[in-house]
């Protein structure tokens, strides 16, 4: 039976700060940026949107197709979790209506928690082949204003149903994986900054990254000129570029465009959206190719700090761009707002109160929903 993938969505926030903006606030060359980094805007959630907020409009378009009907789970996967104790899933199954017989659980190992929650679909759709699980990842990168990971910063969720027969991507069994405990990007529960070793997390992403692929290729017996593409976490897309590099020595500019170009166009444009960052790589690679994909085999790297690594494949189905939300997908990020730098740095400011009073924030463009306020330390959602 094959297991997979069904149909795939992403949502960013109507919001967005151009880097060259950034860098002529720091006094930095554009270049490092735009060129060294590889990214040129980051999406920016105002104080009215959040994982919740973004997790369910990634997830409504689904609604609206009614493909969540009958959904039997609900795995939600983040590392800016809202609260420590109810999931944010919770809230999202609130806002969708979604089914009372549904299970409902937050999953976190940073950056890599979506592939976990994938895997424990597979596991659930196995075990009764009818049935249908709405994974979501959601985050909001956030770094210290000033510090090198700032330009880094981003915001994204991405919404996907995995069932039999899927229509978009059949997940291959064969994975490797790499796990080590190791400090390069953290964030204690007192802050709401990660902090980060980050030329040390650039390197443990790729030792991560060579030990996953061995023990794919050992278990598979696949080589890399079994894939036509590939897609990687993207915290920057040059990370991406220089992961696939290190993979595949001597690969010319050309080839590499040609393997991961696609899959980097919303990342560079969206940043860093931490768990759900290899997915819109997904969602960016199926909107923009233009060579026909399906039959097709794809390489994937998760990477969440801490850390775990891991590779898997999938193959493309056939008619898979009858379940694609390119339009939806490409209206959002053209239809965004670029703030200034002093709205993105008042944005940055705004806290959220602690004090347990009654909060009506004020309204910004969101998508379906918003996070109104807050009222006896109770999240407040609703409709836009
Ligand atoms: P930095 O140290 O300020 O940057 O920040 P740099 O000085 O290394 O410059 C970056 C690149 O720009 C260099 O190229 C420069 O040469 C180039 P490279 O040597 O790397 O090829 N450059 C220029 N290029 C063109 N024109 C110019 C110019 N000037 C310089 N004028 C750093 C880099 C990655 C450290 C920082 O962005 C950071 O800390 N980021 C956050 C951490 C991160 O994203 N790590 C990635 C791996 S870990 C991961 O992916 C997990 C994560 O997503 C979290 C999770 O799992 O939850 C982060």
């Amino acid at each position: 039976m094959k297991t997979g993938i069904d149909q795939i969505s992403f949502y960013t926030s109507q919001y967005f700060l151009d880097l060259k903006t950034l860098a002529e606030a720091r006094g930095v060359e554009t270049g490092k940026f735009y060129v060294g980094i590889g990214q040129e805007k980051m999406g920016i959630p105002p104080p009215d949107e959040d994982i919740v907020t973004m997790a369910a409009s990634a997830a409504f378009r689904l609604k609206e197709q009614g493909a969540l009907d009958g959904v039997e789970a609900l795995l939600f996967a983040t590392e800016s979790g809202v609260d420590q104790s109810k999931a944010a899933g919770m809230f999202v199954h609130g806002l969708l209506s979604l089914p009372q017989r549904c299970r409902v659980v937050e999953l976190k190992q940073a950056c890599y928690s979506a592939t976990a929650a994938l895997r424990m679909a597979m596991g659930l759709v196995a075990m009764k082949p009818k049935s249908k699980v709405l994974v979501i990842a959601s985050d909001v990168a956030r770094y210290e204003l000033g510090s090198p990971g700032e330009s880094t910063q981003g915001c994204g969720a991405v919404a996907f149903t995995v069932s039999a027969d899927p229509r978009l991507l059949a997940i291959d069994p064969e994975a490797g994986f790499y796990a080590e405990d190791v400090m390069d990007f953290w964030r204690p529960n007192y802050l709401s900054e990660a902090l980060v070793d980050g030329k040390y997390s650039t390197l443990v992403y790729i030792k991560a990254l060579k030990a996953a692929w061995e023990q794919y290729a050992e278990e598979s017996g696949r080589f890399l000129g079994d894939f036509a593409r590939f897609c990687y976490h993207i915290p920057f897309t040059r990370m991406a570029e220089k992961a696939h590099q290190k993979l595949a020595k001597g690969i010319s500019d050309d080839e590499l465009c040609q393997k991961i170009g696609e899959s980097l166009i919303y990342s560079r444009i969206a940043g860093n959206c931490y768990s759900a960052s290899l997915y819109v790589g997904l969602c960016s690679l199926l909107d923009h190719a233009a060579e026909e994909l399906s039959g097709r085999r794809i390489g994937f790297y998760s990477y969440g700090s801490g850390c775990v690594g891991e590779f898997f494949s999938g193959v493309v189905q056939t008619d898979y761009r009858m379940a694609l939300f390119t339009q939806a997908h490409q209206n959002l990020l053209a239809g965004r707002t670029e703030l200034t730098f002093q709205q993105y740095e008042d944005i940055y400011h705004c806290g959220i109160p602690t004090d347990g009073g009654t909060y009506i924030f004020p309204q910004y463009r969101t998508g379906p929903f918003r996070f109104a306020g807050m009222q006896r330390h109770k999240r407040i959602y609703g409709r836009r």
